[in-house]
């Protein structure tokens, strides 16, 4: 028998079902972690005086070993050693003999998987709150090279009320800013330190627990050994907190597709963002936003089927739990290949100033501003929304916006208009007008530069 656990079995194992239950196919990818997590656990152990010093030197002289095999890519896999901590253990006994089977004294499998995972999300999670930033960091710089760019603002995709493109840009600035917050509060949770918990139990050797969390950097350990081996909601927090990062930068992609079609023709993407049509040649598509709104699907999938998982299961730790690695790897994978791309194709995105500022006078998005402005001359607010409902009225009828509109065709409508309308009707002065805080005038968004700088500033001081 070679199996780990082959003592109590008279049978080999049926083939399939070695395939069926073996997770080495994708569990390889927490190697690292996985030696990481036994050479502390070796310390600890000799510390406490379970294994001598010597073995403990042994066994970590082993592990490198095993570690640089696996780096060098010379390491073989074997799907019969079902997983990547068989697998390691296994061949960390043939590299240095029967002494490699105390490794595993006062552990188990269940809280050596936890943990693995634990460690592994720590380092993502860490190194997807730097990409953030640098989105954020790209959004910032357009933002303050388009403070004065006025663009229409859209609710229901209709015209709304001119903006600034710095403005809308922000925006995003901040839905990304509480993404980020969202990830680094979630690094409490997950670096809470299952070793030592044992199979569900604990273990019978006096171990050190919370020395193993001093070793490997966690700040606190899981007080109860049953919670520790059979909960992966540190899991489904990276996965929500994925789900939300991910819906924001599809939104986003969303707003770059439109913009760069030419019917708004806002934008143009960066020829090396972009790829051609097989078939038409004026083709420029922009595959990169669309392909990162699509992937968004496959990470909320993620986040349902662990949810799922974990929705029946009794405690401690059942096989299912196994099915907790892929969504997880695959979700990382599809942030980072999203966080990595958004940030340049942001920075070398062109902004067509004029084409904003040509549609910003070619629409009736200055209405709310002369309902104001008649508000100022004493009308009330409902009073005035009709008059100015009946003014657009007459200028679709007539195909003229209202700053083609005379003053004699104005005063038509009521007496109260006066030559100053022309100046309020203006987008820039529209915009320029929004002062309350949060608003679009430049200097509500100079506040917020301010603020964004402030907030980027304090991570990486931190
Ligand atoms: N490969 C397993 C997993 O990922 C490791 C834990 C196995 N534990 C067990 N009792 N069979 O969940």
């Amino acid at each position: 028998m070679s199996k780990l656990w082959g003592g109590r079995f008279t049978k080999e194992t049926n083939k399939l079902v070695e395939e069926y239950t073996a997770s080495i196919q994708y569990d390889k990818e927490l190697a690292e972690e996985d030696i990481e997590g036994s050479l502390a656990h070796v310390q600890m152990l000799s510390e406490c005086g379970v294994i001598s010093s010597s073995d403990m030197e042994e066994i970590k002289r082993g592990l490198h070993v095993v570690l640089e095999n696996i780096q060098n890519g010379t390491f073989e896999y074997d799907v019969s050693q079902e997983d990547i901590h068989m697998n390691i253990e296994k061949a960390l006994i043939d590299e240095i003999g029967p002494v490699g089977g105390k490794l595993h004294t006062g552990r188990s499998r269940n809280d050596q998987v936890a943990t693995d995972m634990h460690m592994y999300l720590i380092k993502k999670v860490n190194h997807f709150i730097s990409h953030i930033e640098e989105v954020q960091q790209a959004i910032l710089s357009q933002a303050e090279s388009h403070v004065e760019t006025v663009l229409p603002g859209y609710t229901h995709l209709q015209r709304a009320q001119p903006v600034s493109f710095a403005h809308h840009m922000l925006a995003y600035f901040w839905m990304f800013e509480r993404d980020k917050e969202r990830f680094q509060d979630s690094l409490k949770r997950t670096s809470m330190l299952p070793l030592g918990a044992g199979a569900l139990a604990g273990t019978t050797f006096p171990i050190d627990r919370h020395r193993t969390a001093e070793l490997l950097g966690f700040d606190a350990v899981y007080p109860n050994s049953m919670d520790a081996v059979s909960d992966r909601d540190f899991i489904v927090e990276f996965l929500s907190n994925a789900s939300m990062l991910m819906m924001h930068m599809s939104r986003l992609s969303e707003e770059m597709v439109i913009w760069s079609s030419q019917e708004f023709q806002f934008i143009e993407l960066d020829d090396s963002f972009c790829t051609g049509s097989s078939i038409m040649p004026q083709k420029k598509n922009p595959d990169v936003p669309e392909l990162l709104r699509a992937k968004t699907g496959r990470v909320y999938g993620n986040l349902f089927s662990l949810l799922t998982v974990l929705k029946g299961l009794p405690l401690a730790y059942n096989k299912d739990m196994q099915e907790d690695k892929e969504g997880m790897f695959d979700t990382a994978k599809t942030l980072d290949g999203a966080l990595q791309l958004l940030a340049p194709m942001i920075e070398t995105m062109t902004v067509k100033t004029e084409n904003m500022k040509q549609a910003v006078n070619e629409d009736y998005s200055n209405a709310t501003d002369i309902a104001d402005y008649l508000v100022n001359k004493g009308m009330t607010f409902r009073e005035s929304h009709e008059v100015i409902g009946k003014i657009v009225l007459y200028g679709i009828e007539r195909k003229k916006f209202l700053l083609d509109l005379t003053m004699e065709e104005f005063k038509s409508f009521t007496p109260l208009f006066e030559e100053d309308v022309f100046e309020v009707l203006k987008p820039a002065n529209v915009m320029n007008a929004r002062k309350s805080y949060g608003g679009t005038s430049p200097e509500q968004i100079a506040i917020q530069i301010r603020l964004a700088h402030d907030h980027l500033n304090v991570k990486e001081n931190a």
